[in-house]
């Protein structure tokens, strides 16, 4: 959403607070730099609270100007991979009304845990303690001791550009691909792992055929081994697992939105 969007759609018309996925699942875009600086400041002076869902604060692909490990600078700690927040943007975190949700389940790929937690104003830490106690008793003990060592920085560091890596690489792989089915995808996805391509009715049926030609057993939860069946035997064992997010287009001009989870 751009920054006068925001600004528009937060002024005047009553609205309390905002939830944001950024980046964004399912589409895979990012509101980041200036644009989010100004939405941080738009949400202040307006007294509109963002509720910044940044589960995926990690999986950013694109604009780093530090250098990839591989290129060396694993043991350098202040080489970073770029990540985006909106804490950058925050000057009082107890004033301005911004509420982070982070966890374990994307950024750290620990989704069993069901740790998470929230960087937000005191009360409001408070009162969603007080009611996460009395609803579920909160987050258990021993799942929380075993992600602290989780939360060292130069565990953070090194686990994502790994990640950055890999989910780069699935990304590249599943475009190419698509773009070999002759299936557009629209805007190029740059942070997360899901994105909408578009394809012809004619397109989707084809790869069903396909797909039940080659056995593969579950056509709907991935397009990515319907679209690679010819090239799946060179794929890289790490492009096995990628979400897609795509709309059908039918002859008559009516679209479908279907979510593959791979
Ligand atoms: C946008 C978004 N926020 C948060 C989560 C984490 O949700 P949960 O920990 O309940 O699985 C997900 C899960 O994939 C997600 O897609």
């Amino acid at each position: 959403m751009p920054a006068e969007e925001f600004t528009f759609q937060t002024s005047g018309r009553g609205i309390g607070a905002m939830l944001l996925s950024n980046p964004g699942n399912p589409t895979g875009q990012c509101i980041e730099g200036e644009e989010l600086k100004a939405d941080v400041r738009t949400a202040c002076e307006s007294e509109t609270a963002i509720v910044m869902d940044e589960f995926y604060s990690h999986y950013i692909y694109d604009g780093h100007d530090s250098v990839d490990p591989e290129d060396g600078g694993v043991d350098d700690d202040s080489n970073w991979p770029k990540t985006v927040s909106s804490a950058s943007y925050i000057e009082d975190v107890n004033s301005d009304p911004v509420l982070i949700i982070n966890g374990m389940t994307n950024n750290w790929r620990c989704p069993g845990f069901r740790v998470c937690w929230i960087v937000a104003p005191k009360p409001i830490v408070a009162i969603l303690g007080s009611a996460g106690s009395y609803l579920d008793g909160g987050a258990n003990a021993p799942l929380q001791r075993l992600s602290l060592p989780l939360m060292e920085l130069d565990f953070i560091r090194r686990d994502t550009w790994a990640l950055q890596r890999h989910f780069r690489q699935k990304r590249d792989f599943l475009l190419a691909e698509l773009e070999k089915l002759d299936i557009r995808v629209k805007i190029k996805p740059e942070a997360t792992f899901t994105f909408g391509p578009t394809c012809l009715l004619s397109q989707l049926l084809s790869m069903i055929v396909r797909s039940f030609k080659k056995n593969v057993s579950n056509t709907w939860s991935s397009l990515y081994q319907v679209s690679s069946l010819t090239s799946i035997q060179e794929a890289p064992a790490t492009c096995d697992r990628v979400n897609v997010f795509p709309t059908f287009v039918s002859a008559t001009g009516h679209q479908w939105r279907i979510l593959l989870m791979a």
